[in-house]
Parts: structure tokens; sequence; C-alpha cells
């Protein structure tokens, strides 16, 4: 098969991962693409993921500024990472050009942004794929089956909670900018497509949400350690950033869900927590339930059956017999019931990233739709915005239907005026 050429538009922290996570499709020989393009608005960030590319691929791309140094680039294909408020007008631009489109989450900054992109991929072959990785993790598989296998019996409530961070930037600034996409938001979305891809669709929440840290600080902009520096790409970044300076994002959100199914979702989300990181989620039924490891981090599975019997990590591949990792996930990971196990966060997120370039491959291969397309990434960020619409209102019932809708955005109102949307 020829290889599609491919452009990555986005060269900070996650266009580098995506690198990474093509270089090892490569070294596994199954990468469909050739990355012709690398293009970020910072030309010198082109340049250091180019070198970056030449170093691993053994090819080095060309630079640009723009989706259209892109196309004359030769680009037929684009993986977006830029920051989130570019996403819908980067990929509807592809799409209107007739490329075939990888856009990492959030698939819009707000509902109506991420409408705009329907209407424009609407009646259109493109592949839009968005790259949510979380749920492509083993782990995350095995959980899966685990709930549509019967093992935990009759799915009743989902729990979620984690925090961390104290008054330490995350990562980046934007990521405490109410209109670049908070924290709450970010972290979230991958959250909320969790829960709808365990325990199928939510259909209302109720939440209080809080902004406890008005100020942040950022260690690394005087010399210090990276605030946190997932995957190791963004300490340079974040040199360059404040060492201070006033979020306008909330950094709590503490919500109930309801499932259509019946069950119940607790979900609690405090990156504001002092003194700790903690973490917690899983999944319980009515024959049991599993406690579930943060995504990515290689910790296994614990599932506990009618009080009594624990089964950890490969005991529990019994219980699900026909389970089976897609073929590239299999080859990646070393098996067709692998797992995460043992291995650091950033050799999962790697791999997570190569199967998610090998299965946007596929869908351009056969003009099929991706496992996260455009209707799985607007509900994902539709259950997370009922929570936050929700918990802005000071904790009234949001269904998430109405979010999709638009009949609810008085919280996203002001951010869809700051990206240019006058819905
Ligand atoms: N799936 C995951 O696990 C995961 C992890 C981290 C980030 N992300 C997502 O990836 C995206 C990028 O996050 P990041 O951490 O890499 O941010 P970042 O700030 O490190 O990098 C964003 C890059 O986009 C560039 N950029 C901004 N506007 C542009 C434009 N119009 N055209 C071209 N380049 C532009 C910036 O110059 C910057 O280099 C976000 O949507 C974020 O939510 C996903």
């Amino acid at each position: 098969m020829e290889r599609i050429p491919l452009a990555i538009i986005g060269s900070g922290g996650m266009g580098t991962r995506h690198l990474f996570g093509l270089a090892e499709l490569e070294r596994a020989g199954l990468n469909p693409f050739d990355l012709v393009a690398v293009c970020d608005i910072d030309g010198a960030r082109a340049e250091a993921l180019a070198g970056e590319a030449e170093s691993r691929l053994g090819r080095r791309p060309r630079t640009g500024t723009s989706l259209a140094d892109a196309v004359h680039l030769g680009a037929a294909a684009v993986d977006i990472t830029t920051v989130p408020q570019f996403h819908h007008t980067l990929a509807a631009e592809a799409i209107s050009l007739g490329l075939d489109v990888m856009v990492e989450k959030p698939v819009g900054l707000t509902i109506a942004a991420a409408q705009q992109l329907a209407d424009q991929v609407s009646g259109t072959d493109r592949v839009l794929s968005v790259a949510e990785n979380f749920r492509r993790d083993p782990t995350n598989r095995l959980v899966k089956a685990l709930v549509d296998g019967g093992v935990l019996g009759d799915p009743r409530y989902f729990h979620q909670s984690s925090g961390g961070g104290g008054n330490l930037m995350a990562i980046s600034m934007w990521r405490h900018m109410k209109d670049e996409s908070g924290i709450l938001f970010d972290a979230g979305t991958h959250y909320t497509d969790m829960m709808e891809y365990y325990l199928g669709p939510v259909t209302s929440v109720y939440a209080q949400m809080r902004l406890f840290e008005k100020t942040r600080y950022n260690p690394a902009a005087t010399g210090g350690a990276p605030a946190s520096n997932p995957g190791g790409v963004y300490g340079q970044s974040q040199a360059a950033m404040p060492a201070q300076f006033e979020a306008t994002a909330e950094d709590a959100l503490y919500a109930m869900a309801n499932f259509a199914s019946g069950a119940i979702g607790q979900y609690a989300e405090n990156r504001a927590e002092h003194g700790r990181t903690s973490w917690a989620r899983s999944v319980h039924g009515s024959a049991g339930a599993v406690e579930i490891p943060k995504d990515r981090s290689g910790e296994p599975l614990v599932l506990t059956l009618e009080s009594t019997r624990t089964y950890t990590g490969a005991e529990i591949l019994p219980l699900v017999p026909d389970f089976q990792l897609d073929d590239v996930t299999a080859a990646l990971f070393g098996g067709p019931q692998a797992t995460a196990y043992g291995k650091d966060f950033e050799t999962v997120d790697r791999l997570l990233l190569a199967v998610e370039y090998a299965e946007f491959g596929q869908a351009i291969d056969s003009r099929s739709k991706p496992e996260v397309g455009l209707e799985e990434g607007l509900r994902a960020i539709a259950l997370c915005y009922a929570m936050m619409e929700s918990g802005a209102a000071g904790g009234t019932i949001v269904t998430v239907d109405d979010v999709l809708n638009g009949t609810v955005r008085e919280y996203q109102r002001s951010i869809d005026a700051a990206i240019g949307i006058d819905a």
C-alpha cells in the first residue's frame, strides 16, 4: 500500500508525543503514513519537531506555519495537535480542502464550535478521527470486556475521584484559562469519554464547581523543576511561561451522573488538592466491582467478586475468555490478550498514540468510521460541559441532550464569544 502523506499541525507537547507514537508504528513495520510536513505558528517549534522526526523516522519532514503550508507540502491527511481553541476551524478547513483529519481531543472548545465542524463534515466522505487515547489502553479494553461480558453483573455504579496539583500550573498556562480550556475541561473530556465507553450514555447530571486556587505558580520559569512534565517534552515551554498568573478557569468539580441504563456515576476532579495526589476509579455491579488504575499507569486491575474472591492482573483473563485486542494493539503490546501492566507512562503513552495512528490509516484506507469520531467526541465534551454548566448554575439538573442541542450553554457563552462564535 502506498503511504499516506501526513502533516502534524501543532508541534508542542502533544505534537511531539504523537511523533513518538508514529515512530513506534514505524518500528513495528505498521506505519501507513509518510510524514511529509510538521507545522506550528511558532516556526522554531516546527523545526525542532522536524529534527526529532529525522532522528526517529530517518527522514526529515518539511516545515511550515499553517495548514495551507501543509497542503502545499503535499499532505493528504493532517493530525491536528494545536491548542484546543483552533481544533474546529483547522479541522473544518482541512475537510473543506479534501483532507482526512485526526484531531486531538477536545473536538471543539465548545459545543457550538464542534457543531460548526459537524456542519462541515456532514455529507463528505472525509475521515474525522478524534484522538482519544485513554479507552485504547489494554487495561480499559479489559474493563469494557468485564462489563460487556457480565462478569460484574448488572452495572450499578461508576466512581472516579482524582486530585492533585495544589497551586502549581498544570502543564501549561492555557490549562487555567477559561477561554482557552481550563483543566477541568481538558482532563474531563477524557474521563467523560471513559464513563460512556464503559457504561453507555449519561442522560443527566448535577454538580458543584469551584475555583480554589486563583493564583497559579510555575516553578520552571525561575529555574525550578517543571510543575508537571508528562512525556518529558513540556519543560522547555514552561520555562518561557510566567512564574505566576491569575487563573480564570475553575479547578474543582464534584458531580453525580445518571446513566441511561439506570446506573449512577459519581465524579470528583480536584486539581487544587494539596498534600497528596489521589486517584480512584471503579465500576460496581450486582456481582462484583473492579478497581481501575490511572490510565497509562501500567498498574493492574483488581476485581472482587461476591466480596470474597479477588483477582489481580492476569488472573482476570480466564473470566473473559473471548477478550481479544485488535491486531495493532496486540502487535504493539505483545499479544491478543496482552496488558499494559508493568510498562511506564511514557511507553504506554507512545504505544496508544501509535494505535490511534494505525486506526486513522485503516479508516482512510477503507473509508470507514473510526472508533472515536465526531459523535463520540461531541458526546465527551457535552457530558463534560453538562457537569460544568450545572456547577456554574449552582447545581441544577442538566441533561446531556440540552447541552448537545445548545439549550443549555450559559457557561460556554463567554468562551464562544472569545473564539468568535456568535451562536
Ligand atoms: N490525549 C492526550 O493524552 C493529551 C495529552 C496532552 C494534550 N492533549 C491535547 O493536545 C492538544 C495540544 O496540547 P499540548 O499539551 O500539546 O499543548 P502545547 O501548548 O504544548 O502545544 C500546542 C502547540 O500548538 C501550536 N499552535 C497554536 N495555534 C496553532 C495554529 N493555529 N496552527 C498551528 N499551530 C498552532 C502552539 O504554538 C503550540 O506549539 C490539546 O488539545 C490537548 O488537550 C491530549
